[in-house]
């Protein structure tokens, strides 16, 4: 693998649609090794369905995408991915680092790892994202926020070049969201892996982000955040009326996206 490749992702006229019904197309946009990305827009824009092109799970309706100069590929261990829904209730008993360990063997559960230098790797990872505490702890007894390290430990276990990361802020109140914000940012600089994070509220991301995807009204745009985080530009890109305020704190409020941001739809799990 050319692991000083520029280019991570690459899509020129990329497409997608289910059964013959476009979600959004004729995308063009490269991300670089490192760069860390929100993936911004309203419920049922495509953005999961832009990380299942990613994840190989789906193939574009057109254009053509590529990783690391390769089209994407199930499976790939050069991706870690933190899905939006983790099936986990409080009866469930598997222990965190066995979880992490999936990540690993890419095994199915109940695949009993010998643990030489894989346990040593998953605790490992454990420990870097401030989770060792929680590897003998069951999964349905952590927190939301706890939850979302464990799964964090086990998308970046087999070392990804690339981290997919849908919607990981859901569900956590805002002092957790800026503590994971800064975590996801941390591990990912430090070993220069390109994040995506789908996110449905900006602020979080502003201090850690290097450019946005903003995806809406059947296209895809990419820009550094104040390029796409202003009135004129989101205006243009839904073709109605959206104005984006900022307050004195630099939070950022998008108004006019409700309304016609299908808020509805249903979401689909992958
Ligand atoms: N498996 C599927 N079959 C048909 N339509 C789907 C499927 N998955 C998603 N969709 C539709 O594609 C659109 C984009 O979905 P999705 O990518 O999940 O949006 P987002 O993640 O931005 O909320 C939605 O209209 C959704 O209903
Ligand atoms: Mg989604």
């Amino acid at each position: 693998m050319n692991k000083t490749s520029e280019g991570m992702i690459t899509a020129k006229s990329l497409a997608a649609s289910y059964d013959g019904k476009i979600i959004w197309q004729d995308a063009n946009f490269s991300i670089g090794r490192g760069e860390f990305v929100a993936v911004l827009g309203p419920n049922g824009a495509g953005k999961t369905t832009l990380f299942r092109l990613l994840l190989g799970l789906k193939r574009p309706s057109a254009g053509e995408l590529s990783i690391l100069d390769e089209p994407p590929k199930r499976g790939n261990p050069r991706v870690g991915y933190v899905p939006q829904k983790h099936l986990i209730d409080n009866e469930m008993s598997v222990e965190a680092i066995e979880l992490v360990k999936l990540g690993i063997s890419g095994g199915e559960w109940g695949f009993v790892i010998p643990c030489r230098g894989e346990c040593e790797k998953a605790r490992m990872m454990m420990r870097d994202v401030g989770a060792e505490h929680l590897s003998e702890r069951s999964l349905g007894s952590l927190s939301g926020g706890e939850l979302q390290r464990v799964f964090l430990a086990e998308a970046l276990v087999s070392d990804p070049d690339l981290l997919l990361l849908d919607e990981p802020l859901a569900s956590l109140d805002i002092r957790r969201q800026g503590e994971l914000v800064q975590l996801i940012r941390n591990v990912t600089k430090s070993r220069n892996i390109t994040a995506l994070l789908i996110a449905h509220d900006i602020n979080p991301l502003l201090p850690v982000l290097d450019r946005i995807v903003y995806v809406a009204n059947g296209k895809v745009a990419i820009g550094k955040p104040e390029e796409i985080l202003n009135s004129h530009f989101l205006t243009s890109l839904y073709e109605t009326p959206v104005e984006v305020l900022k307050n004195s704190q630099g939070r950022i409020a998008v108004l006019g996206v409700e309304e016609i941001g299908h808020i509805h739809t249903h979401e689909h799990q992958l």
